[in-house]
């Protein structure tokens, strides 16, 4: 791709899942039929009847547990018997499955990690100590690009190479000030903060998201953020964090 003639799409929209819901509390809770009943009824109420969720869910007795819980991991020091396991993987298949996923996770008192579809080497998307499960991003990695707005929808599952590829099939004079790893996914990067090698003339991926679309911790709804007061809340973060230094250390890749 041709670089020198590059223009910015200076707007993004971009399909945010803010990570809010990733510190719920925590409480003892066994693996046990029972539990996996009762949170199997509590995800069935609180998600869209005509978007079965039984199809995203994987419990360790799943045959194919293993493998999607391996896919992501990007990092073999987590892929040891030793390291504690998620009691079931939530591959969400649509919005209500995010919406129950955090409304079960509270009422159950399970923490909920969410894994973007990109690589994570410190496993913080899939490992903890505290009885937990996977609400994993990876089925929903569309992106729409309009090159005539400039703009593009991306869902937080996308990682940023295929962000990249989608905007460079489109046009060679587009592109997106993310990071430099083609296998970061677009979920975590953002909701860093993000930079890559255009940083200095287009900022932050942060700086160019100018809508989201993220599901609230505390009410489970599906909210768009434009022009309110929490677009403005999370682009502030964004600046907080560009001031401290840990934004430097995370993004290294
Ligand atoms: C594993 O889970 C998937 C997705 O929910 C389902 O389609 C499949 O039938 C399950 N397999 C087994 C062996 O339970
Ligand atoms: C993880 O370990 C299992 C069993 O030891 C192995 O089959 C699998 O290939 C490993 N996966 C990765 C991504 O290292
Ligand atoms: C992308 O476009 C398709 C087809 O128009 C639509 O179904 C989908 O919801 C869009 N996705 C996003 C993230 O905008």
């Amino acid at each position: 791709m041709k670089r020198s003639n590059l223009s910015m799409l200076p707007f993004f929209f971009f399909f945010l899942l803010l990570t809010d819901g990733i510190l719920l509390t925590a409480r003892a809770t066994s693996c046990s039929p029972k539990v996996e009943h009762d949170f199997l009824e509590c995800l069935n109420f609180h998600s869209e009847p005509s978007q079965p969720i039984s199809q995203a869910l994987y419990f360790p007795t799943n045959s194919s547990y293993s493998s999607v819980l391996q896919f992501y991991m990007r990092n073999r020091r987590f892929n040891e018997s030793t390291i504690p396991k998620p009691q079931l993987i939530l591959t969400a298949l649509h919005v209500s499955h995010i919406q129950a996923a955090v409304v079960c996770a509270k009422s159950h008192g399970l923490e909920m990690r969410i894994r973007s579809g990109g690589h994570d080497f410190e496993g913080v998307s899939y490992v903890s100590n505290a009885p937990f499960f996977i609400l994993d991003m990876f089925n929903l990695r569309a992106i729409n690009v309009s090159v005539e707005d400039e703009t593009a929808w991306v869902e937080a599952g996308a990682t940023l190479g295929e962000v990249y590829y989608r905007i460079a099939e489109k046009s060679n004079i587009h592109g997106f000030p993310g990071g430099m790893c083609p296998t970061v996914g677009v979920g975590g990067q953002i909701s860093g903060g993000g930079f890559g090698n255009l940083i200095r003339k287009y900022g932050l991926a942060a700086d160019n998201v100018i809508d989201a679309t993220l599901v609230d911790a505390v009410v489970a709804s599906w909210i768009g953020v434009n022009g309110e007061d929490l677009f403005w809340a999370i682009n502030r973060r964004r600046r907080l964090q560009l001031r401290g230094s840990s934004c430097v250390q995370n993004q290294a890749c």
